[in-house]
């Protein structure tokens, strides 16, 4: 079976091709630089780039691969969540495709995308296992009981992880998107030149929140010169990732106590980080679990992970039809 994935649900436009085994073909992506100069994604401009560019990665897609659209079985597109003018570019595209080659097509939970992506890299992974989604708009816990089969355990209530990379990267003058230049400048930096405070949700401990973090960053280089904050921009930037993935570890670590489990699977554009993969793989190191994590050009947004998604829910036997809509919220459960 070879499935088709299309990924459009905010500044990537996406196309894939995998096979029954999460054999990827071609993963062809282009991702949007028109937002740099306005330091956030304006999503008019997105999901006119979008309708620019689905057809030619399409194209490209298939030509990567050596295929033609009848070598194809089914589409997978993502439906939701995210900016919903992006995301209907792609819907509406893969409708005419299914409906054009009278393919099957199957609407895609962009987390769920994010979520499997590591199917497409390790064959041995199985669930249950323990689940970290952490995007630029979301941060989930999740415990896959089995495949399709979700209980979230937390979640933000305030900024996703990679929104407040973004938000602390602008703040520092990094431009946008920052949470890659923050992980750069985070290298030769010292984690423990500020103590930034680790939030917690009272009663709540599996849930995050990152806002106190952006605001405590805004505090501390408020009343600094100029000077200062840029001699020290690499240690601040450290001791700012050093908050975060404490707060990211402390949560998974729990959980996989508590629910007794041995593999933590981490997706989403934040899980490229490689201090987040260092400690983790520290930690799995020390506490037997096994971790997965998908490579950096998986992490992102692509179509090979909506492909993955798509692939085991429509051997399951689902499938959509061509009243398929797109939803810019779209809870995973
Ligand atoms: O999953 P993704 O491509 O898009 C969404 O679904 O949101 O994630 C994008 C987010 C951005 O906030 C970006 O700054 C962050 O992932 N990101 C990183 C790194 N690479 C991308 N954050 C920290 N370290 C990185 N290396
Ligand atoms: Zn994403």
């Amino acid at each position: 079976m070879i499935v088709l994935g299309i990924e459009t649900s905010c500044d990537e436009t996406s196309c894939a091709l995998i096979d029954e085994r999460f054999r990827i073909f071609s993963n062809a992506i282009y991702s949007q630089l028109e937002h740099e100069k306005y330091g956030g994604i304006v999503p008019e401009v997105a999901s006119r780039q979008q309708i620019k560019k689905i057809y030619p990665i399409y194209r490209e897609c298939l030509k990567s691969a050596g295929l033609a659209i009848d070598d194809i079985d089914a589409i997978a597109v993502t439906c939701g969540p995210g900016l919903i003018g992006s995301l209907l570019v792609g819907v509406n595209f893969a409708k005419g495709v299914a409906y054009a080659t009278k393919k099957k097509i199957i609407g895609i939970n962009h987390l769920e995308g994010h979520l499997c992506s590591s199917f497409l890299e390790h064959d041995d992974l199985k669930p249950p296992f323990i689940s970290l989604i952490i995007s630029g708009g979301h941060t989930l816990l999740i415990h896959v009981k089995d495949y399709c089969e979700y209980e979230i355990l937390g979640q933000t209530r305030d900024d996703a992880a990679g929104e407040a990379y973004d938000k602390v990267a602008k703040l520092l003058g990094l431009g946008y998107p920052g949470g890659r230049k923050i992980d750069e400048l985070a290298r030769s930096g010292n984690p423990k030149f500020h103590k930034f405070p680790r939030a917690t949700v009272r009663k709540d401990p599996l849930a995050f929140s990152f806002s106190g973090l952006k605001t405590a960053v805004v505090l501390f280089v408020r009343d600094k010169t100029t000077e200062f904050i840029a001699e020290n921009l690499n240690h601040i930037c450290a001791s700012f990732q050093e908050a975060v993935v404490d707060m990211l570890a402390t949560r998974c670590l729990r959980a996989l106590d508590d629910l007794k489990l041995d593999k933590l699977v981490i997706g989403g554009g934040v899980a490229a980080n490689r201090r987040l993969r260092e400690f983790f793989g520290d930690a799995a190191k020390q506490r037997g679990f096994k971790l997965y994590y998908p490579s950096l050009e998986l992490c992102t947004d692509n179509g090979a992970m909506i492909a993955a998604a798509g692939l085991i829910r429509l051997q399951r036997g689902e499938s959509s039809d061509l009243t398929l809509d797109a939803s810019a919220q779209l809870p995973l459960v």
